[in-house]
C-alpha cells in the first residue's frame, strides 16, 4: 500500500472467489467494454488497478496490447498465474505517477480504483497525458448489491459517516466526479445486466471477515458493532439466512474525453 492509495496485497487471496464474475459474464462485460469504447485488434489499452486481471484478460481478447499496473504486486502475481496466451503485460506501478511516455495509448480503463486513490485528481492528470489525442477513459463499475439493502442500512446505521469514507473519489456523494474535474461523456452509461445466488449468510459474513476495502480501517469494536446491527437484521427479514437469493446487478461501462486544453 502506498502512502495515499488503497493497494489489494492482503486481498489478493480472496479476491476472484469474492469478486469474480459468474461464468460467462466476463465475456459479456468485456464485450461491453470494447464495443463502448469502439476497441479494435490494433487498439492500445492501459488499465490502471488491474488487479487480478479480472477485466483485463476478457478485454485483452478483442484487441491489440493491453498494459495493467497495479500497486499491488500479490494481485498482478494473480493475474500472470492465470494467463494462457493473453497479450497482457502487467508493472507494479501507481496510478498517479505512469511510467509511460505521453500519448501512449487508445485508451485507459478504470474499474473499481479511483475511490482508492487520495489523489485521484493526479491520477486523471497522468491518465490524461498517456491518452493519444483522440483517446478516451473508460470508467466501469458494478452494481450495487439491491438484494441486500436491508442489510447494508443496518450496517451504516451504526458505521459512522466518517468512518465509511473512502480514500479517494467518492461515488455515492459525487456520482459526477468525472464531470466535475471537465471530462466529457461520449456516451451514455451502459449497463450488462447479470444475476447471481448468494446466500444473506455469505453477505454478513464476509463484512465479518473484512473482505471489502472498506471494513479495513475499521476498529475491532466498530466493526463488531456493524455485524451486531446486521445479524439483527438478518433474523429479522431471512426466515433461513443460509438458502441462496437471486442477486441482480450489473456492469456498466462509460467513455470520456479528457478535459479540453
Ligand atoms: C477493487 S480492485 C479492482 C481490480 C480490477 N480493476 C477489477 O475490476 O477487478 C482495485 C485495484 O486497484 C489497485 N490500486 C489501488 N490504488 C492504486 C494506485 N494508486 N495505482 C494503481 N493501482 C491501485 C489495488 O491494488 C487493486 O488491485
Amino acid at each position: 500500500m502506498t502512502a495515499d492509495s488503497v493497494g489489494f496485497d492482503r486481498a489478493a487471496t480472496y479476491y476472484d472467489a469474492t469478486r469474480g464474475f459468474p461464468p460467462g459474464v466476463d465475456r459479456g462485460a468485456a464485450a461491453l467494454v470494447s464495443r463502448v469504447g469502439g476497441l479494435t485488434p490494433e487498439s492500445r489499452v492501459l488499465e490502471i488497478g488491474a488487479g487480478t486481471g479480472r477485466i483485463a484478460l476478457p478485454v485483452s481478447r478483442h484487441i491489440g496490447e493491453y498494459y495493467g499496473i497495479d500497486v499491488s504486486a500479490s494481485m498482478l502475481a494473480r493475474l500472470r498465474g492465470k494467463q494462457d496466451g493473453h497479450k497482457v503485460y502487467t508493472a507494479q506501478a501507481d496510478a498517479t505517477y505512469l511510467p509511460f511516455p505521453n500519448s501512449s495509448f487508445d485508451a485507459v480503463i478504470a474499474v473499481h480504483v479511483f475511490h482508492l486513490i487520495a489523489r485521484w485528481q493526479h491520477a486523471l492528470r497522468e491518465v490524461a497525458r498517456v491518452l493519444r489525442p483522440g483517446g478516451k477513459l473508460l470508467h466501469c463499475w458494478g452494481g450495487r448489491m439491491v438484494t441486500f439493502d436491508v442489510l447494508m442500512t443496518a450496517w451504516r446505521s451504526v458505521i459512522p459517516d466518517e468512518e465509511n469514507q473512502t480514500v479517494g473519489a467518492n461515488y455515492e456523494t459525487q456520482p459526477d466526479f468525472l464531470e466535475d474535474e471537465g471530462w466529457q461523456p461520449l456516451s451514455a452509461a451502459e449497463k450488462y445486466p447479470f444475476t447471481y445466488q448468494k446466500t444473506p449468510q455469505e453477505h454478513v459474513d464476509q463484512l465479518a471477515g473484512r473482505v471489502w476495502s472498506r471494513t479495513w480501517r475499521l476498529s475491532d469494536e466498530t466493526l463488531q458493532a456493524g455485524i451486531a446491527a446486521v445479524q439483527a437484521a438478518l433474523q429479522a427479514h431471512y426466515g433461513d439466512p443460509t438458502i441462496p437469493v437471486t442477486v441482480e446487478t450489473d456492469f456498466t461501462a462509460q467513455a470520456f474525453q479528457p478535459p479540453l486544453g
